[in-house]
């Protein structure tokens, strides 16, 4: 616990975390029974942690996963110090799993446990899972734990942890011991500040600790955090004024800081950000809701003269903000807070709240391209350049949209009938309806989405379904022929993700059993589309533009936009 002063910055929270019971904090009805439990030996096959966030439930859990494997347990407590338990701190000893639902919560990850749990554990005696926010696992994931836990192969313990038990099937709390972690004490949490400032030798007053148990409200990973805060920002002596600047602006400069890359519209630094929310249990909605705070009192310094009156901000915080402020406009924050607000409402239904979040924000940074005026001026370079191919001619063959035979007629016959309604058509609307008959060339066959609903399955069903989530959400398919799946995304960092995720052999496995024959997987950004086609693909980004080349690659955008406006899905080029 005190190694690493030298090493790399560690959170201070994340080196004093207990490794025996006797080092937990409070909590000491559950430390007891777990105690009892490893000295008796009867241990139980799934066990579930709940409460507050912060309060030890995964801290415990892994003490207690070390405590039923160790050699030569104290009191009930793990060693620490044989094989089997350096093994497990170490991680070279895998009997002793930690998964995050949150990021792993398909039924194949839950599925993939099931099967590892029908061989014996490698050395320890039991195979330990701790499954962290165990009320993020989908519908079928938990139908399949909950078969695993009607009949426990012998061997296996479960520990299930969540902050949100309500969120959980009766059938599974119905299987788990459970055990209710309660806030930590003001005491208690005054009591481990004081233990850590001795320890690495920190000045403090009282009061000052005082103050952040307050703050921490119960989670003393929150106070343990504020302290290091406070520490870091006051050179080693914790006052009253350090601890209650350094608590405030811990947030107040986070939240700056992440308004500050939306604004920039950096969505890289908006994803890093975002991660540590995650990662620090922090509530991404009270995040939400502070970060609209902000910005409204951007609202307030771009408007008003004498912004003091209204915020009841020192100077310094002022000047921050009207710094921020130069970054934007009234209008742009009215459209910030608009949409953070649908984000805020959708995170309350959502099962992948981190993937929910990210996409959200990142379509927040991508809004310029988004906003209305943008699609006017798209719309109107779409006119023009389709008024230019009438001219010219088109040379693209055998397109499809994705449109029932019967809706295309209908289509069609809407536009003629607008025609006859309005006897002087302006001419550009003309030529959009004279060149839209030439997409439906002789060749074309209605695509159904299945394919594309069979690819995305397929991914998940290799275990991927945060991936394919990915795909289905951010991006559009195309096919080429011959053999070629090009995954066009809206949103580069969404792309990079996947990217990130090195899961091309999947992707062309799961395009390749969707389609029956043999695929390729190309992923690119909407607007590179144009710039690829399969006679060009060579495994390099581009190659030398023929005419014809360019011709196919106007068509191809043209087609993308249509395919926006008119609110197809697929398009299919062959
Ligand atoms: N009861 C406790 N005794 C000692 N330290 C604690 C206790 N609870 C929390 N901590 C401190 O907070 C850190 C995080 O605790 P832990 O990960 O166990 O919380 P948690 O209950 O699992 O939180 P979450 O619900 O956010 O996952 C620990 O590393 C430790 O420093
Ligand atoms: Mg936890
Ligand atoms: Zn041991």
């Amino acid at each position: 616990m005190k190694e690493g002063k030298k090493m790399a910055y560690v959170a201070l929270y994340r080196k004093w975390r207990p490794l025996t019971f006797d080092e937990v904090v409070e909590q000491e009805s559950i430390v007891t029974i777990l105690k009892n439990t490893v000295k008796t030996g009867r241990i139980a096959h799934a066990y579930l942690f709940c409460g507050t966030r912060g309060t030890g439930k995964t801290t415990l859990a892994k003490i207690f996963a070390r405590a039923i494997n160790c050699l030569s347990p104290k009191e009930g407590n793990p060693c620490n110090e044989c094989d089997i338990c350096k093994g497990i701190l170490s991680g070279q000893i895998l009997d002793v799993s930690e998964i995050d639902a949150a990021s792993n919560n398909g039924v194949d990850n839950i599925r993939a446990i099931i099967d590892e749990t029908n061989y014996a554990p490698s050395i320890s005696k039991y195979r330990v899972y701790i499954i962290d926010e165990v009320h993020m696992l989908s519908t079928g994931a938990f139908n399949a734990l909950l078969k695993t836990l009607e009949e426990p192969p012998s061997g296996v313990v479960f520990i299930l942890a969540t902050t949100e038990p309500h969120k959980l099937p009766v059938t599974i709390l119905s299987r788990c011991q459970r055990y209710d972690f309660k806030r930590i004490s003001r005491q208690g949490i005054m009591a481990r500040l004081e233990e850590i400032c001795k320890d690495i030798g920190v000045k403090y007053e009282t009061q000052a600790l005082n103050f952040i148990a307050q703050k921490a409200d119960g989670a003393l990973r929150d106070a343990i955090s504020i302290l290091d805060q406070t520490i870091a920002a006051s050179q080693n002596n914790i006052t009253l004024k350090a601890a209650r600047d350094s608590s405030g602006s811990l947030d107040r400069m986070f939240i700056e800081q992440f308004a500050e890359k939306l604004l920039l519209q950096d969505g890289g630094s908006i994803l890093k950000l975002s991660d540590s929310i995650f990662a620090d249990g922090r509530d991404p909605s009270n995040f939400i809701s502070e970060l609209m705070r902000l910005f409204r009192s951007l609202l307030i310094v771009l408007n008003i003269d004498n912004p003091k009156e209204l915020l009841y901000e020192d100077d310094e915080e002022i000047e921050r903000l009207k710094k921020l402020s130069s970054l934007t406009n009234t209008k742009e924050i009215a459209y910030l807070v608009k949409e953070l607000s649908k984000l805020e409402n959708n995170l309350k239904w959502a099962v992948q709240r981190k993937i929910v979040f990210e996409a959200g924000m990142l379509n927040l940074c991508d809004r310029r391209t988004s906003t209305e005026d943008d699609m006017e001026d798209r719309i109107s370079l779409l006119e023009s350049k389709l008024a230019d191919l009438v001219a010219n001619g088109l040379k693209y063959t055998q397109v499809t949209p994705v449109v029932t035979a019967d809706e295309k007629v209908e289509k069609v016959e809407k536009k003629k009938e607008e025609k006859i309604e309005e006897p002087k058509p302006e001419p550009k609307k003309e030529e959009i309806d004279e060149a839209k008959p030439k997409k439906e060339s002789k060749n074309a066959k209605p695509i159904d989405t299945l394919d594309w609903n069979d690819f995305l399955q397929n991914i998940t069903d290799k275990n991927k379904s945060s991936i394919s989530a990915l795909i289905r959400v951010n991006s559009k398919g195309f096919v080429l022929e011959p053999n070629y799946l090009i995954i066009a995304f809206s949103n580069k960092m969404m792309m990079d993700m996947v990217v990130r995720n090195n899961v091309f052999d999947i992707l062309d496995e799961s395009a390749s059993i969707a389609f029956g024959k043999p695929m390729k997987v190309k992923l690119l950004m909407e607007d590179e589309l144009e710039a690829f086609s399969a006679s060009t693909y060579t495994g390099e980004k581009e190659q030398e533009k023929t005419e014809e080349d360019d011709d196919f690659e106007n068509a191809l955008n043209l087609l993308s936009q249509l395919a926006e406006d008119e609110g197809f899905e697929i398009v299919n080029i062959e």
